[in-house]
């Protein structure tokens, strides 16, 4: 078994001169994408073109669809760097990701928009849902009685102004193709005035803009952060580029005084044409069984939705080996391998996605000496009877294996932008820490996630030792909530600005 085991870990080894080259790699897919459509990493205007400083105040309402969870929160942004919320969160129903029409998605959030008016800002409510008035009407509510939303929407979309963009295409799990092409702020809209609300669609925000603004609010350096990041169901970064850098056209409008432009990069899709990317026959197999395969090759290699199949898959391999004592007796053969193991029939190892990422953080955590937390999750989750302390050291090393080239693919994407910024070699950020905001259950609940990226930031060229020491990375919990809630108040700026 340890042999085997041994060749498994090694399949998973990215090692630094792949790295190295990846990162050379990124770097020109970025530049690719910010001069034409259609490439790899989308590279999208978002309209916003500056990050706060933490001087910023209001009442903001936020919705955020992430992958998993949907949250609505109202956010008092204090105006001194400090803001409070106030947040319900709901999963979203797995036959809504891959409803029919998108109305019923959009219905079912527009729903829970209500709910917690209802339950949070109960007066509110009363006093200006009766009317029947709608936000879009002529005469709907007056303005000064209507939330501005700022509307979190975690998948790729071609944004054309600060409030309306159209669906590129659904990621993580999601399909519904009546959706794609369609203005996902009016979709949202559409169904708030059917229930009357005071509310605004005001701005469009991917997860990882907010996580960027939110950062920025938090904790303002000099410049704010440079990058914002998402670790979780998937996996995506936004970050601060120089306008004179985009060279594709921009159609809608945006204040151009400050010269910079946040560019949402889609970074799930780098490298879909697989130059750089490592491919087992584990990636090939979990690529073809997804919704959408071709697409989101980086994503399926890094985020918290695929870890787990993949490591699924290689366990399997192993465990139909018969000459391998791995959850079961050495030289059990049978036509039927599945009856040789010591795992119940009925156990989701069986089924696609049936094993959790969340099990390989348990891994990773577990240091007793014989595992005990780990073999009783493996228990208690994948129904192993009594599983022997060999199996789950096996178990745990090839999860750890899977997560480590996790980690070291995401270190290009933030090694890439952090060079892409020039900050690192710019004297007049000399020394300065280079901020950057992360989130996401993957960065938040694997153990040492982030010790894996900066080690692996130090053996980069260009970046180095001393670089690696000055990336800082946070964590910006929730942030995509109160990230919107900013950019609706840059939004309800510009609205009084051109009005
Ligand atoms: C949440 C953010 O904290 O993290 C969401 O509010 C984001 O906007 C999410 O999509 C990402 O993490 P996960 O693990 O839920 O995909
Ligand atoms: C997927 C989405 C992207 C999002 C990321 C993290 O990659 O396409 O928009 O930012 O997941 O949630």
């Amino acid at each position: 078994l340890e042999a085997e085991t041994k060749s498994f870990v090694s399949k998973f080894e990215y090692s630094d001169e792949d790295v190295n080259k990846a990162v050379k790699e990124f770097l020109r897919q970025m530049g690719e994408g910010l001069e034409k459509d259609g490439t790899s990493l989308s590279q999208i205007p978002t309209y916003v073109t500056a990050v706060p400083n933490g001087t910023e105040k209001g009442l903001y309402m936020a919705v955020d669809l992430g992958g998993t969870n949907f949250r609505v929160c109202s956010i008092q942004l204090n105006g001194d760097t400090t803001f409070n919320l106030t947040y319900t969160k709901v999963a979203i129903p797995k036959d809504l990701m891959v409803a029919k029409t998108a109305k019923e998605l959009f219905a079912f959030l527009a729903k829970q928009v209500e709910l917690f008016l209802v339950t949070h800002h109960g007066d509110h409510f009363e006093r200006h849902v009766r009317r029947r008035l709608t936000v879009s009407s002529p005469d709907g509510f007056k303005d000064e009685n209507v939330f501005r939303l700022g509307f979190t929407f975690s998948f790729p979309v071609q944004q054309v102004g600060i409030n309306k963009g159209t669906l590129i295409r659904w990621t993580k799990g999601f399909d519904i193709p009546d959706a794609v092409g369609k203005d996902v702020c009016a979709l949202l809209q559409t169904e708030i005035d059917k229930l009357h609300l005071p509310v605004k669609v005001a701005a469009l925000v991917n997860d990882t803009v907010g996580t960027l603004m939110a950062r920025s609010y938090t904790s303002p350096g000099k410049t704010g952060a440079v990058l914002g990041a998402i670790f979780g169901t998937g996996t995506n970064g936004a970050y601060v580029e120089k306008l004179s850098n985009l060279k594709k056209p921009l159609t809608g409008e945006y204040d151009n005084s400050t010269g910079d432009m946040v560019i949402n990069t889609e970074w799930g899709s780098f490298d879909n044409q697989l130059n750089v990317l490592p491919n087992t026959s584990w990636d090939i197999e979990l690529d073809k069984t997804s919704v959408n395969p071709g697409i989101q090759m980086y994503e399926k290699r890094v985020s918290g939705m695929f870890l787990g199949e993949i490591l699924r898959l290689a366990i399997l391999d192993l465990l139909k080996n018969p000459k391998v004592a791995f959850f079961k007796d050495e030289n059990s053969s049978s036509n039927d391998w599945k009856s040789t193991t010591h795992i119940a029939p009925n156990s989701s190892i069986y089924e696609q996605w049936g094993i959790d990422t969340a099990i390989m953080s348990v891994a990773a955590a577990d240091n007793t000496p014989e595992l005990s937390i780990l073999r009783q999750e493996l228990e208690s989750t994948l129904n192993v009877y009594s599983p022997a302390h060999d199996d789950a050291q096996a178990f745990k090393a090839i999860a750890g294996a899977v997560a480590r080239r996790a980690a070291r693919l995401a270190a290009v994407a933030i090694a890439a932008i952090v060079l892409q910024t020039g900050k690192l070699t710019d004297p007049e950020s000399k020394d300065e820490p280079i901020d950057i905001g992360v989130d996401g259950s993957l960065v938040e609940h694997y153990p040492y996630f982030r010790d894996m990226i900066t080690e692996t930031l130090r053996v980069i060229d260009g970046v180095g030792e001393e670089g690696a020491k000055r990336i800082r990375i946070g964590v910006a919990k929730d942030g995509s909530g109160v990230g919107a809630a900013l950019i609706a108040l840059v939004a309800a700026g510009m609205e009084k600005n051109t009005s």
